[in-house]
């Protein structure tokens, strides 16, 4: 699989740079003065999360956890569960959870992340994610911040991966329909 599995440039790099850009301001304004956590959802959030935090200009420190929902297809399944949980308490701490990309809100919701940081006595949880599919909702999430809100297409590029290539693209593409097939 390679580029040529592109069938258009949706997000270019220079405007995600921009983007990331202006959330990392943004980010360090609200969070001034707070001890924060920056929590990266593996593994599609690894490039975003290494750009947003070069753009943020507090003190941070940074975890991952990973969520699983079966199964590598375009659609997301119904179960969901942290197959890799936090190294740090977060206990005291701001927690900002960063997301590549919220589509039907399943992952995010069956995962129950935000009550499971609440319940390790995390001051704040809120929600960071780069792309917001918002036509695609079934399951109600709440996003702080939200770099791009894009089309009902299926997108890769830029740490979103689709049957775990093209993660690696420094630009955010859609598929072309026979590759997504
Ligand atoms: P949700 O549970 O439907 O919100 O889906 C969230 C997860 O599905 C994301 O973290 C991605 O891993 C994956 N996903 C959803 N839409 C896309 C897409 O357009 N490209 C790549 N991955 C996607
Ligand atoms: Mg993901």
């Amino acid at each position: 699989m390679n580029s040529a599995a592109i069938a258009e440039v949706l997000l270019t790099q220079e405007q995600i740079i921009q983007r990331v850009g202006e959330l990392g301001q943004q980010i360090s304004d609200d969070y001034k003065g707070k001890d924060l956590v920056l929590v990266g959802i593996l593994k599609g959030s690894f490039i975003f999360l290494a750009d947003l935090v070069r753009n943020i200009s507090i003190p941070l420190a940074i975890d991952f956890v990973a969520i699983s929902s079966y199964g590598v297809s375009t659609k997301s399944s119904g179960v969901v569960r942290i197959i890799k949980d936090l190294d740090e308490p977060v206990e005291n701490k701001h927690v900002l959870v960063v997301e590549d990309i919220v589509d039907t809100g399943w992952t995010l919701k069956l995962s129950y992340l935000r009550e499971n940081l609440r319940a390790k006595k995390a001051l704040s949880v809120h929600v960071c994610a780069l792309l917001d599919k918002p036509s695609r909702r079934e399951a109600e999430v709440q996003l702080d911040y939200v770099g791009f809100v894009i089309p009902n297409k299926f997108v890769v590029g830029y740490g979103l991966d689709f049957k775990g290539f093209f993660r690696n693209l420094p630009f955010i593409g859609v598929l072309e329909e026979e590759v997504c097939r």
